[in-house]
């Protein structure tokens, strides 16, 4: 039987440190991806903008003030990122749709055709994480599967609190509050999952799950349905 599974890349995923571990990344993420098509399973994935998109907000930011100018300027740097994986899937022979959707309606039609579909941002507002949501939604997806680049969601920022601690499970609501949903947003501002993805995860009730997205193996045991080190957020 075939399944439906959307993940968002985080950006800083593309961009390891050292030269090596970008290229056993991306080749672990290519073998996961072609056992999924043999296995008959579909994914979408919604790739964020890391560095480049910070850069060019940084690089934009003292001449242009409109918070909405600034996401866009991070949606096309989501969209170079998005590029390059989906690129990566082409010239590995996956069957992968050739455009990159700028909304989830397209995307989640094209998941229909494809085994895999690659987009980034889509509108000003939000990050990808709430773009993969609404893909996730879109497209009936049982959850959806937030890669990015630490272990766990911790119960307070670890960037400024010494004594936070990992959360294996979370509610919705509880994701919420840690991530500061209803709280206002900057352009290129980080949280570790996006509020905006929350809020709308709750009204759809989505469950999702953050995973440490360096550890393709990780995102393998998620996508198959088995247990994995990370936090699994419940409706
Ligand atoms: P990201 O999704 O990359 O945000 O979008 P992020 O929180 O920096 O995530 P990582 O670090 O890649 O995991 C980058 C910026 O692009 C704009 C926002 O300004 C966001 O902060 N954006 C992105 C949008 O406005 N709409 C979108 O749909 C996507």
């Amino acid at each position: 039987m075939t399944k439906t599974h959307i993940v968002a890349l985080g950006g800083s995923l593309l961009r390891p440190e050292e030269e090596s571990g970008r290229e056993k990344w991306f080749s672990d993420l290519l073998d996961l991806c072609a056992e999924l098509q043999e296995n008959g399973q579909h994914l979408g994935i919604v790739v964020g903008g890391g560095l480049p998109a910070r850069e060019a907000i940084a690089l934009a930011n003292p001449f242009v003030v409109d918070v909405h100018a600034l996401d866009e300027i991070g949606i096309a740097a989501t969209r170079i990122n998005a590029t390059i994986i989906q690129q990566l899937l082409k010239v590995s022979d996956l069957d992968v749709a050739t455009s990159i959707p700028h909304d989830c309606d397209r995307a989640s039609g094209l998941l229909g055709e494809h085994h895999f579909v690659v987009m980034g941002g889509t509108t000003p507002g939000h990050t990808t994480d709430a773009v993969a949501v609404e893909f996730a939604i879109k497209s009936s997806a049982e959850r959806c599967i937030i890669a990015t680049n630490v272990s766990h969601v911790y119960d307070k920022d670890p960037r400024t609190n010494d004594d936070a601690s990992p959360v294996s499970q979370l509610t919705l609501v509880q994701l919420g509050e840690i991530c500061g949903l209803g709280k206002p947003r900057q352009a290129g501002a980080s949280v570790v999952v996006d509020p905006v993805a929350v809020e709308w995860a709750i009204e759809a009730n989505l469950a999702m799950c953050v995973l440490d997205g360096r550890a393709i193996d990780l995102l393998a045991a998620a996508l198959y349905g088995r247990e994995f080190s990370g936090t699994n957020i419940t409706i």
